[in-house]
């Protein structure tokens, strides 16, 4: 295990003034998958936003593999790939295909090597079939695999995801997972940003809780998961009868 990412003292303030995250700081191992869990407002998105480099800090900074982050901020990009909370506002291209081929043409990868990628890429997520579809006409399950293979598609270490069981029914969010678990085995890093950890809980090595702008807890799931609700964040049902955590994967 290495030390992919290190964040020091950070701190965004927003032009209105409105803290962000303050003070933050903690590092992220090549291979963990954490749960970044906090209530609506305590700064887990303004923090991914950092860490793929779309903000800068106000004070405080961001070293990936020990290099400040703005020093390289398009390899960064696609070392770190993020998927938003909102698939639609991510997606740009007009067919399945295109979508998923649009960050390799940004980068000028050659045509051949962009197709071959790409057709693996939609291999490996299921997506083949669809590869001619209109984007807009994919359900929510299928948008959001989407958006993973277009951040996929560019080979990251790391792949933020923020909010993304949000509007998925039982069978998308547990065949989302299931993939997430099983791009983490691959190697690739996963964080993801959630006020709801019951679906996910049990896959992940980590759990940062977040408070109003700050890091306030940062352990095991295990050990945290009893304390979930002083930060507002619902322990889930299984945990609170105690009968365990739940794995949603299938
Ligand atoms: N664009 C913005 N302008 C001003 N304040 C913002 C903006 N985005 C977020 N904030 C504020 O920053 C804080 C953290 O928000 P956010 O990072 O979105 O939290 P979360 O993702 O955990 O819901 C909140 O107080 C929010 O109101
Ligand atoms: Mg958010």
């Amino acid at each position: 295990m290495k030390n992919l990412i290190q964040v020091k003292k950070l701190t965004h303030i927003y032009s209105d003034n409105n803290y962000g995250i303050k003070d933050i700081t903690f590092s992220v191992q090549s291979g963990e998958f954490i749960i970044l869990a906090g209530k609506n407002g305590s700064g887990k998105t303004t923090l991914l936003r950092h860490l793929n480099g779309l903000l800068s800090a106000t004070s405080g900074e961001i070293l990936i593999s020990n290099n400040p982050i703005e020093k390289n901020i398009v390899e960064i990009k696609k070392k770190i790939g993020m998927v938003f909370q909102d698939a639609d506002s991510q997606i740009v291209g007009e067919t399945v295909f295109d979508e998923v081929a649009f960050g390799p043409e940004n980068l000028k990868w050659e045509r051949k090597l962009i197709n071959k990628k790409v057709e693996s890429t939609l291999k490996l997520l299921g997506l083949t079939q669809l590869a001619d579809r209109n984007p807009a006409t994919l359900s929510g399950g299928e948008k959001r695999k989407l958006a993973i293979a277009g951040v996929l598609v560019m080979e990251p270490d790391v792949i933020l995801f923020d909010e993304p069981f949000s509007n998925l029914d039982y069978p998308a969010a547990s065949n989302l997972l299931s993939l997430i678990t099983k791009l983490n085995k691959n190697g690739i890093t996963i964080i993801i940003a959630t006020h709801d950890i019951e679906k996910v809980i049990a896959k992940a090595t980590r759990m940062i809780i977040m408070d109003d702008g700050h890091i306030k807890q940062d352990g095991v799931p295990d050990q945290l998961i009893k304390i979930t609700e002083q930060y507002g964040i619902r322990e889930p049902c299984s945990s609170k009868l105690n009968l365990g955590i739940i794995n949603w994967a299938n």
